[in-house]
């Protein structure tokens, strides 16, 4: 397949670039257009067979559930059975923005959106062109990262080519992300809100709104079935073998200068993620500053695209510092560790 190339400023998106982009949803086609959080690629999320193709593309398995993008309140309510008060809570503090509701579904939500589920995620992305696509096309649009199954989501249009060139109709080449993380999944269907997924918008944040919020158990328990199903396969996975190393910034920086010699010695070639705080400590040794532990933001922006910087070096070993699991820090560890697939050590003073 020829994968066709939309170039939009992003600032000012041109319009008769994204009519033609628009016409591919329309028609069933797929295309992958930026968002504030990742890129994500999208199909009518009316279509069966226009969302099959996102499965097929993407090499996702069936039983993990899409996200449907809407630019308004009106597309929400033809796609739920009602908005519940929580929900209006939500979408009027932080829509559009980087957070996903689960909702009851609605009869015209097709079940391959779902992968079966009663459920339907939502959510309205803060992006002028990802927002004018949803417009023009005037249709919900269903659309995961925009990223090979397993592999660490896209902040640039160069990470969504290098995974679906030549399998989807179009890319739109629309600048760097921003956020970096995916959004934020809270279930609204049992009551008290539940965070599936930790993202941009932080528990912090929400309970601003709400006097309890809970963490699905499957975030810190790995024996707990995920209500996100997503969540249960690995991912954001780059080539290398990524260690997570945890503890008192000083330890860790010690244990990484050793583990680096260590596999060093052994013929393997390592790299450090390391953070503006420590990256000069780690004289003469293949680092990436990821971003400021003062500034988490930046580290959530920043951490995919080092991940797949890390597989461009070819190295065969990431030594990843832990940051702080509080706020966005929450967001940032669950990807990290979910990318070590359980290869976390902790760092000690002996
Ligand atoms: O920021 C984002 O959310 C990006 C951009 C493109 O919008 N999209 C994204 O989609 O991250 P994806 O498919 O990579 O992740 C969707 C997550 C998965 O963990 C999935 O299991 C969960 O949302 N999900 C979808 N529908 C669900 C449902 N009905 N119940 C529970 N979890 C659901
Ligand atoms: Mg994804």
């Amino acid at each position: 397949m020829n994968t066709k190339i939309f170039k939009i400023n992003p600032d000012n998106p041109q319009e008769d670039k994204l009519a033609e982009a628009s016409e591919i949803i329309k028609k069933g086609g797929i295309v992958a257009f930026p968002t504030e959080t990742v890129y994500g690629l999208g199909a009518n999320a009316l279509n069966e067979n226009a969302v099959s193709k996102i499965f097929e593309a993407k090499g996702r398995p069936s039983d993990n559930p899409l996200i449907v993008h809407v630019a308004n309140i009106e597309q929400v309510e033809e796609l739920v059975e009602e908005i519940p008060q929580e929900a209006y809570k939500i979408m009027e503090s932080f829509w559009p923005g980087p957070i996903t509701i689960i909702f009851n579904k609605s009869k015209i939500v097709p079940d391959s959106i779902t992968a079966g589920l009663p459920t339907v995620a939502i959510r309205m992305p803060n992006h002028k062109i990802a927002l004018d696509l949803i417009n023009k096309s005037e249709l919900p649009i269903a659309a995961p990262s925009a990223n090979l199954s397993g592999k660490p989501s896209p902040t640039t249009f160069e990470h969504v080519k290098e995974d679906l060139t030549g399998k989807i109709d179009a890319i739109i080449e629309g600048g760097f992300t921003g956020v970096g993380l995916e959004s934020t999944v809270v279930d609204i269907t049992t009551g008290i809100p539940t965070i599936l997924r930790p993202g941009g918008i932080t528990r912090e944040d929400l309970l601003n709104l709400f006097s309890e919020v809970k963490m699905d158990p499957a975030l810190h328990d790995s024996s707990a079935i995920p209500k996100s199903p997503g969540q249960k396969y690995k991912h954001y996975s780059p080539n290398a073998k990524v260690y997570v190393i945890q503890g008192m910034v000083t330890d860790i920086q010690k244990r990484i200068e050793l583990l680096y010699n260590e596999y060093s010695l052994q013929g393997l070639k390592v790299g450090i993620m390391a953070t503006k705080q420590t990256e000069k400590l780690y004289e003469g040794k293949l680092t990436i500053n990821v971003g400021d532990r003062l500034n988490p933001e930046t580290i959530a922006s920043n951490l995919f695209k080092a991940l797949r910087n890390f597989d461009d070096m070819k190295v065969d070993i990431i030594l990843a510092e832990a940051i702080d699991d509080n706020g966005i820090g929450a967001a940032i560890m669950n990807r990290l560790n979910k990318s070590a697939g359980g290869n976390i050590i902790t760092a000690k003073e002996d």
